[in-house]
């Protein structure tokens, strides 16, 4: 990445096993924003990418992305839903290039994509960091209302995709967890998403 090597991926926040970010792409002149899992395997970053999706369409075309860091669910809950707005989004220039980045991410790092191999349902990439950086570090014990609201918004993707009743029922169940454990920022995302499910 750096004359000084690859950086340490602890060190922005993605860690062994797979990390929820936000990846944002660019599709023309148009920022794009969505909750993706990123997987890391010792010091190998991976991504899987469903087919049907803006980013599965944009990597697919471009091979870069870029993996934000972020702690706010209200993000997490808009970004599966919709796009964010313009303003949430900042650009930089990494070798002549311009990447979208989130105002908001605690860090990102911008990935090329590395032996992209494409199935009947997805893409598999391995990611190799041109670039990294960190905004803010804070620190922050876990938050079971904030992972429940992570949860829900996988089994809202899956309901989206299906239709099929049990995962508003899971919803239902993380919904609770929300009320009993989150924060004002995690309580304000559950409803959106529970909106947003029945708009
Ligand atoms: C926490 C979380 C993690 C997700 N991880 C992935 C993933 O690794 N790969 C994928 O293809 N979709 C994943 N999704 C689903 C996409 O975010 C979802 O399909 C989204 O609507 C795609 O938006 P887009 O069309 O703007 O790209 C995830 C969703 C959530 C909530």
């Amino acid at each position: 990445m750096t004359e000084s090597g690859p950086p340490d991926f602890d060190e922005f926040g993605i860690y062994d096993g797979i990390s929820e970010t936000i990846v944002t792409t660019m599709q023309g002149w148009s920022p794009n924003a969505a909750p993706i899992g990123i997987i890391r395997k010792g010091n190998r970053v991976f991504i899987r990418l469903f087919k049907g999706s803006i980013t599965y369409f944009n990597v697919h075309s471009e091979g870069v992305l870029v993996a934000n860091v972020v702690n706010d669910p209200v993000i997490f809950v808009r970004s599966t839903f919709s796009n964010l707005k313009e303003s949430d989004f900042s650009f930089v220039s990494v070798s002549g290039r311009e990447f979208p980045v989130l105002k908001d991410a605690l860090s990102w790092v911008v990935f090329e994509c590395n032996n992209m191999k494409m199935s009947h349902e997805a893409l598999v990439a391995e990611l190799l960091p041109i670039h990294a950086h960190i905004n803010r570090s804070p620190v922050q014990a876990p938050n079971r209302g904030f992972n429940a609201v992570i949860e829900a918004a996988v089994h809202a993707t899956r309901y989206k995709l299906t239709g099929d009743e049990k995962y508003l029922k899971l919803i239902r169940a993380y919904s609770a967890i929300v009320s009993k454990c989150g924060g004002e920022r995690e309580k304000n995302a559950i409803n959106m998403l529970n909106d947003f499910l029945k708009a």
